[in-house]
């Protein structure tokens, strides 16, 4: 499997891939989302954003071999925190998502570890995300040494 950045003609295939996360989300107990048509929208202007921004990284897993389709993908962001604390380049993984027919082969982890060598290249002094409580991509970033740092606690009216 081969990483690439992420062009235009790929944009389609993004969207699967994160509407994919987001459903698989979704089913870990994460909020439930508005109806497809009105998704696939949304992530399109979002991609299409992601492509263009230079501190956004786009990439994709690719089995050897010409025009084989995509089976995975990472996203991230360079960002920085809130301007009360002390500034600190922080890269945001936003997605990863593997096809459920390629998953537990080291696609994901070789995804992460690029885009997190790509934040270390740009500066970044830590790495964030979020996991759904229940996600079995909890254990992938505790392998790559991710820790649980806050909860975020919410009650029902
Ligand atoms: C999370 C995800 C990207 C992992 O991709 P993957 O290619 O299967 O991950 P890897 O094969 O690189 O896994 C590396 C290590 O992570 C851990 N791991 C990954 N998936 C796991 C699972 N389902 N259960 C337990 N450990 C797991 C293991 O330690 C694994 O190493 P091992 O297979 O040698 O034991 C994939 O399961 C996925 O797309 N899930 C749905 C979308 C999602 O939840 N994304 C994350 C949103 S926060």
């Amino acid at each position: 499997v081969e990483l690439r950045r992420a062009v235009r003609d790929d944009i389609d295939v993004i969207v699967w891939f994160v509407d994919a996360m987001l459903q698989d989300m979704a089913s870990y107990g994460g909020h439930p989302l508005v109806e497809a048509r009105r998704r696939d929208r949304l992530l399109r202007a979002h991609v299409d954003a992601c492509l263009v921004d230079a501190d956004h990284l786009l990439l994709l897993a690719v089995p050897g071999g010409a025009g084989s389709e995509p089976l995975g993908l990472v996203e991230a962001s360079v960002t920085g925190l809130d301007e009360l604390l002390r500034p600190k380049r922080v890269l945001h993984i936003h997605a990863l998502y593997v096809e459920p027919g390629h998953r537990r082969q080291g696609v994901g982890r070789a995804l992460l570890e690029a885009a997190l060598a790509w934040g270390k290249e740009r500066g970044c002094q830590e790495a964030a995300l979020n996991a759904l409580i229940g996600n079995p991509a909890s254990h992938l970033y505790r392998a790559t040494g991710f820790q649980a740092f806050q909860v975020e606690m919410r009650r029902r009216f």
